[in-house]
């Protein structure tokens, strides 16, 4: 995977380049960016490529609904830089807009998923895509586990190369594959099925494996522990993961009552009409030392619903995080978003990755369709 730096300038000045940007972005009620982060960390590609004289065509895709536009995108990029919105793909719009480009101009066109061609990673669309430009540079790391047209299909028409987020991206997750001892993982989200095999490798290469979120509530059913009303996945751990030497799990709980109080209690002792929503402070004792000690801690998953206001113990563990010397790799949208909610900045201390699926993905099998797609 060659990265955009290896370009020679003068190779760039005045070179149409496609940027397959991740800018699918949480939009709020007021019909604008609800949060930057992929934003502010795609704009360095754009930046260079753009001070580097080249006419930078930006490309993404937003939300699952077709109809969604990018063009709140546009209003929140520009905050960084001037970008103009075609609200066009491959069509006489886009086309005409690139041509009447100057070096250093930035375009963002419309949601490539607009367009069905693109999710059918169609060879066609593709080959339309990559005739606006001379050069693909994939920056998407978010989405580089969808073999889609402009991720996998591409790189097969235009000399392609990395943007500086998709190699950062990537350099961190190699990192977690091979993580320093001692290492900690802690996982959380839920769906126990979608995440076995990677709960496996992780307890292979991890010295200590800490499964939260309502992922710990299919540890205490599998234990034959009362869970109440909390969410349960369709298939349980077995064994091979409840025993393993390097396995941990929540030694006490946050459960709500029907009346939305709250209480903390041991797993054994949940009642039927109560909801498990996130650990107790008794885990976070069990954790501490572990946090402090290790050289290594990569996070996906709060340890609670802290879109219901369940962060406290999110926040102790962040707040652990900051205070360990370990390098640390956070993935997942949800992840970032609940510890900015609980008000503390690790930006500086950590890795805090775009990519909540494709880090999941790379993490377990090493790389995915738009890497390979780069060579
Ligand atoms: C994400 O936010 O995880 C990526 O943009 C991929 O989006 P998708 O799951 O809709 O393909």
């Amino acid at each position: 995977m060659k990265c955009i730096d290896e370009i020679p300038a003068a190779d760039l000045k005045g070179k149409r380049v496609l940027l397959r940007s991740d800018f699918n972005v949480p939009i709020g009620r007021d019909g604008a960016v609800a949060d930057t982060y992929r934003i502010q960390q795609g704009w360095q590609t754009i930046k260079y490529l753009s001070e580097k004289g080249a006419r930078v065509i930006v490309i993404s895709h937003i939300g699952r609904d077709p109809e969604e536009t990018l063009e709140p995108v546009a209003q929140a990029i520009k905050a960084f830089g001037p970008v103009v919105f075609i609200a066009d793909i491959v069509g006489h719009a886009a086309r005409g807009a690139v041509q009447a480009m100057r070096d250093g101009d930035v375009l963002l066109l419309e949601n490539l998923r607009r367009d069905p061609r693109e999710s059918g990673n169609d060879e066609g669309f593709a080959k339309e895509l990559a005739s606006l430009a001379e050069i693909y540079v994939d920056d998407a790391f978010a989405a580089v586990h969808r073999a889609h047209a402009s991720i996998a299909g591409v790189p097969k028409f235009l000399p392609s190369y990395a943007g500086f987020l998709l190699r950062d991206e990537v350099r961190e997750a190699d990192a977690a594959r091979a993580p320093l001892s001692p290492s900690f993982a802690m996982l959380g989200g839920a769906k126990f099925e979608t995440k076995a095999p990677l709960i496996k490798l992780l307890l292979e290469k991890y010295d200590r494996v800490f499964i939260t979120g309502a992922l710990a509530n299919d540890v205490f059913r599998a234990r034959g522990l009362p869970t109440g009303r909390s969410l349960i996945s369709k298939e349980l751990p077995g064994p091979d993961v409840l025993q393993h030497p390097h396995f941990l799990a929540p030694v006490d709980v946050t459960v709500e009552l029907p009346d939305k109080s709250a209480r903390v209690k041991k797993p054994e002792e949940v009642a039927a009409e109560e909801k498990i929503v996130d650990i107790g402070p008794e885990t976070v004792k069990l954790l501490a030392p572990h946090i402090a000690a290790a050289k290594f801690v990569l996070w996906n998953g709060p340890t609670g619903i802290y879109e219901d206001g369940y962060i406290s113990y999110t926040k102790a563990i962040a707040e652990l995080a900051g205070q360990s010397g370990a390098k640390i790799v956070i993935g997942g949208g949800d992840t970032i978003a609940a510890i900015e909610a609980a008000g503390v900045d690790l930006r500086k201390k950590a890795f805090l990755s775009t990519g909540g699926g494709a880090m999941l993905e790379y993490l377990l099998k090493g790389t995915l369709p738009g890497i390979e797609a780069l060579g």
